[in-house]
């Protein structure tokens, strides 16, 4: 077994730009099933229904940052519907795979939201939205991207900051390992995964990041599988 005692942050197959296509969209509906093991969208829409459900009558913007194939961006856009209240979802992430998969997957599931390309790093989010979300996209950086994502997310959060990611612990690392190979057969996932774990944060680490990007009064939350939900609110 690996030693987690410190994070080891390697490049993950998924964040290859010469990724074949076809395995890049496997290895998507890997991590979809992924989420729906681990409830990640509930997770994510409780705050934002919570917060919807406070201001009536007024639209919420949520920008999911990094969005990936979509899973969270469409699933959220449909609870956002269900729920009937005015919940205006988008999603940006740098890969033109990625955003195709979403696309295609919005359409399929019958729903509005906006995709569109952004290098998250190099270039500030836009100050349109009330909720800025982000989930397994952390986990990818050094410590000083994590601060500068956290810092850039706030300010252009009007109200609302989530961040849902993996905790490093010898149990994430098992689950990680044995639940992805339950899962699905896509090999980019049976890799990355455990390499996600090992490259994770522990929530004191995320808490002192948090703070280093001044989103000192955050909460963390830790979720099964061995996951986490930092949640900052703009007072
Ligand atoms: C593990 S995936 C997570 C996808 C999605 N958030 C989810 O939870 O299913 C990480 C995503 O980050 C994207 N990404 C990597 N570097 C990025 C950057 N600098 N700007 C925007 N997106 C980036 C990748 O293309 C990939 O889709």
């Amino acid at each position: 077994m690996t030693s987690l005692t410190a994070r080891d942050r390697q490049t993950e197959l998924m964040d290859d730009p010469d990724l074949d296509p076809g395995l890049h969209q496997q290895a998507l509906i890997g991590l979809r099933r992924v989420h729906w093991v681990s409830g990640t969208v509930s997770t994510i829409w409780k705050p934002i229904h919570q917060l919807a459900q406070q201001t009536p009558g007024t639209k919420l913007r949520v920008l999911d940052v990094a969005c990936g194939g979509g899973d969270l961006t469409v699933a959220l856009a449909a609870r956002a519907k269900r729920s009937g209240h005015s919940v205006e979802i988008s999603g940006c992430d740098i890969s033109s795979t990625a955003l195709n998969f979403a696309a295609a997957h919005a359409a399929a599931k019958r729903v509005d939201v906006h995709f569109f390309s952004a290098d998250v790093l190099s270039a500030p989010l836009p100050q349109e939205y009330d909720v800025v979300c982000c989930s397994l996209f952390l986990h990818h950086l050094d410590e000083t991207d994590a601060v500068k994502l956290l810092a850039s997310m706030r300010n252009a959060a009007k109200r609302m900051v989530l961040i849902s990611d993996l905790c490093r612990s010898r149990l994430g690392y098992i689950l990680a390992w044995s639940g992805l190979r339950l899962l699905t057969r896509s090999r980019i996932c049976h890799v990355d995964g455990p390499l996600s774990v090992r490259a994770a944060f522990t929530p004191s680490e995320i808490l002192d990041l948090a703070a280093r990007a001044q989103l000192s009064n955050s909460t963390l939350t830790r979720l099964w599988p061995e996951r986490f939900l930092l949640k900052w609110s703009r007072e």
